[in-house]
This record gives C-alpha cells, structure tokens and sequence, in this order.
C-alpha cells in the first residue's frame, strides 16, 4: 500500500514506517558526532520509550557514549484493519533493530505503564536481561487516561486553567487554521484526575515496586520530566491542571530521592523545553508560544529538540559530573535557552502581535508543522513517499530479529 499522511485536528491517524526509520537513524547519526556522555548507566528503563523526550533519551543512551541496554514500556499501535498503526510501534522496531546491530539490548514491552502486571512484566524483564538490576530509570509517560485497577474507573486528565476562564489560541495542523477559544476553570474532579494521570503517583510507583523486587542498582537514578515556561503560558500551564500535576511530579521527586539515597542514588525532575511532540500540540494555547518561540530560538541558533536536550541532560547535568547541578527547588533545568531573557522578550512581542491572519509568516509555523509530520515519518526529504509497502511483511521481517 501507499501510505499517506491523515490528521484530524492535531492527531495524527496515520504513519510512515519509511520516515520513522529515518527519523530514527537521524537522531543515532547526532548524538555520535555530539560530545559523549561519560560515566553513563549502563541498563535503563525508560517508561514511555517510543516518542518525544522518552525516545531520544533512548537514542542518546544507546548511541550517545554510554552504550546502555534498556528496556523500553510504550502504549502504540501496530497495524490491524483500523489502520496502519502508530509512529511509536515502527520507532520501537527500528530502534531495537539498530540497537541489536550494535550488540546492545533493547526489549520491547507494549503496555500499559499504569497496570500492576506491566510493572511485574518489566521486573521479569530485568531479571532476564539485565542480571536482576537498573542503573536508571526514566519515566517520560504522556497521556490522557489511567485506570485505577484497584476500583475499574478511569482517572482522565484535562488541560485547563484553573480558578478563572483562559483565552488562547489553537492551531488545526488539519486545516493550517488558527483557531480562537477560551477554556473554562477545570472542577475540582479534572484537578484530581490530572493530577492522577500527570503526576508523580505512577513514577513512584514504579520505584516502590522496583526497590521491592531488589532490582536498584547502586548509584541508581530516576528522572521525570517537566515543564514550567515563561509567565506567558503560566495561566494555561503552570497556573493549570498540568502545573499543578507537574508540581506534584516535583514533590515526588523529594520523596523518590530519600528513598534512593539508601543506595547511594537520586531522583530528579527535570524541566525541559517546550517542543513539538505528540502530547504537546494537544495543549490548547500553547502553539502560538511554540512557533514564536520556534522562530525566535532558531534565528538565534538556540534551537534545540528532544534529541539535543536529552544528549545535554545526559553530558553536562546527570553524569560526568561530581555532582548533580540542581536549582533551588532542586530541579535540573535543560530549559535554561528558552527562558535567556533576550529570547523571551522577542517571543513575547510576536506573540502578542500574531493572529489568525499573520501567524505562518510571524511563527514558524512551517517548522513545527514539518516537525509535527516528521514525528509521523512524514516530510522527509529523502524517503520515497510513493514505496508500495506490505506492512504485514514488513512487520515480520523486523519482528523476526526479535
Ligand atoms: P510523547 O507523547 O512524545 O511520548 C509519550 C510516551 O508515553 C510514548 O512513548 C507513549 O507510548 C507513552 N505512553 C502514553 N501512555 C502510556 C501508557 N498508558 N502506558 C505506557 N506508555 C504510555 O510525549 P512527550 O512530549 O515526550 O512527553 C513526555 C514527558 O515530557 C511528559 O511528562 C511531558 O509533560 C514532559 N514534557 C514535555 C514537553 C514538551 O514540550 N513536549 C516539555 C517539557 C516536559
């Protein structure tokens, strides 16, 4: 079959399987030309593996210098008669295929991260491949819904301010349409459930299961990731549902790392850069910020993705170094270019001045729509778009190295 792009709203309903592989080897081709991280862990676990800041701490671990083995937990799709599935399943096949190409371990486990069983799952899979033990532990899940399997209900996050009405734009990457609207305040039950879905409940329930197992290394880490953002985006974010899951996620960072001091380890929330991933784009009000900031950043030469800021979370902030350098609040701060104050005065005068009739030529919108596309394996200069390709075969064939 053809395959071609399909978006509805902001959501892809289709992947290349062609542009995922190239997206992938275009990350493993800049983290082996970029400074390498030393002292590295050696087998991670990265819950939320198969996308945005998850994959690329992924690539950068494997390929970047430390040679790392991991295990990686994702919730994807693979083909079926409902479509061709999703970038995440063909990420994790080529990744894995690279990885075993260059001897290293890479396991695949397709679940769901909230699930007892999926934590029992992974614990055998440490048995098995990595003699009992992590050295890291990344939790990078983004998602929308968690069931409570204590109870059968579903916890669902939603993305709103909080106390009064936000308003703020959105972009149809569907339609390229600028769209004006206003959010309500969330009741207090989307509070709770965000916080259930995006905070630190999930993460520290992992450790607590790995710390029973025995499967904590000495000198263990665990790292989530966050976002804070100028004043500009706090009523939608940080003021939100989200910051106030994020804050969450921070406190749990403090009680993680009590529990890991005990072997000689640390737990880190780290504050990333805002960029285009699949979570991302969902946020309402945040895509006039991103293509300004998009513009703005890379102007400057500023501009960096998932896959450059893993590479420097890894180099300058989590090994290598004598100690971890925190803020204080104790977060790591890789969002330390976005927030230069040149950059945010520049950011914040476009935003002001863009509207549904300026925005593609005031933003990047054509970079972060390419972006968007790309994240689906679409828009690839070099990957022929017009390939015949039998998705049950190839499947198979990636499968079969397994
Ligand atoms: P993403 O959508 O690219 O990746 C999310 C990952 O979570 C995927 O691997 C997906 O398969 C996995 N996942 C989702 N539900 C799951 C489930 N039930 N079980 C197992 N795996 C599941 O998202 P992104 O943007 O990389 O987000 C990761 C973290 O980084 C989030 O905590 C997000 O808030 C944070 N972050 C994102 C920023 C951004 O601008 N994109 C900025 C700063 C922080």
């Amino acid at each position: 079959m053809i395959i071609k792009p399909e978006i509805s709203g902001v959501v892809a309903r289709s992947a290349h399987p062609l542009g995922c592989e190239k997206a992938i080897l275009q990350q493993i081709d800049y983290v082996k030309k970029a400074v390498p991280i030393k002292q590295g862990p050696k087998r991670v676990l990265i819950i939320g593996a198969s996308s945005g800041f998850g994959l690329a701490a992924r690539i950068a671990l494997t390929f970047g210098g430390a040679n790392a083995d991991t295990i990686g937990v994702s919730f994807e799709r693979g083909p079926s008669e409902k479509g061709v599935g999703s970038a995440g399943f063909y990420n994790n096949l080529y990744f894995k295929q690279q990885a075993e190409a260059a001897g290293r371990i890479a396991v695949n486990i397709q679940a769901d991260a909230f699930s007892p069983q999926t934590k029992e799952d992974v614990i055998e899979a440490i048995e098995t491949y990595f003699e009992g033990e992590v050295d890291l532990i990344i939790y990078s899940v983004a998602s929308g819904v968690r069931p409570n399997y204590q109870t059968g209900e579903v916890w669902r996050s939603a993305i709103k301010p909080i106390g009064e009405s936000v308003k703020g734009a959105s972009i149809s990457l569907e339609h390229d349409k600028w769209l004006d609207g206003e959010l309500s305040p969330a009741s207090d039950e989307e509070i709770e459930g965000t916080l259930k879905v995006m905070g630190g409940d999930d993460w520290e329930a992992w450790v607590d299961a790995l710390i029973n197992s025995e499967s904590i290394a000495q000198g263990c880490k665990t790292v989530a990731f966050s976002y804070m953002g100028p004043e500009l985006t706090h009523p939608i974010y940080l003021d939100g549902t989200l910051g106030r899951a994020k804050i969450d996620l921070h406190q749990t960072s403090h009680s993680l790392h009590l529990k890991l001091a005990n072997f000689d380890g640390g737990a880190y929330a780290t504050v990333c850069k805002a960029l285009v991933t699949k979570a991302s784009v969902f946020i309402p009000g945040l895509t006039p910020y991103l293509m300004a900031l998009y513009q703005v950043m890379k102007q400057k030469g500023t501009h960096e993705g998932c896959i450059e800021q893993m590479q420097r979370l890894f180099t300058t902030k989590l090994y290598g170094v004598d100690k971890v350098p925190v803020d204080c609040e104790r977060l790591v701060r890789i969002d330390d270019l976005e927030l230069d104050v040149a950059t945010q005065n520049e950011v914040a005068e476009l935003v002001k001045a863009m509207n549904q009739n300026n925005f593609q030529q005031i933003g990047d919108y054509v970079g972060l729509k390419r972006e968007f596309m790309q994240l689906n394996g679409f828009e690839f200069d070099d990957v022929d778009y017009q390939t015949d390709i039998d998705l049950q075969k190839l499947v198979a064939t990636l499968s079969d190295q397994d």
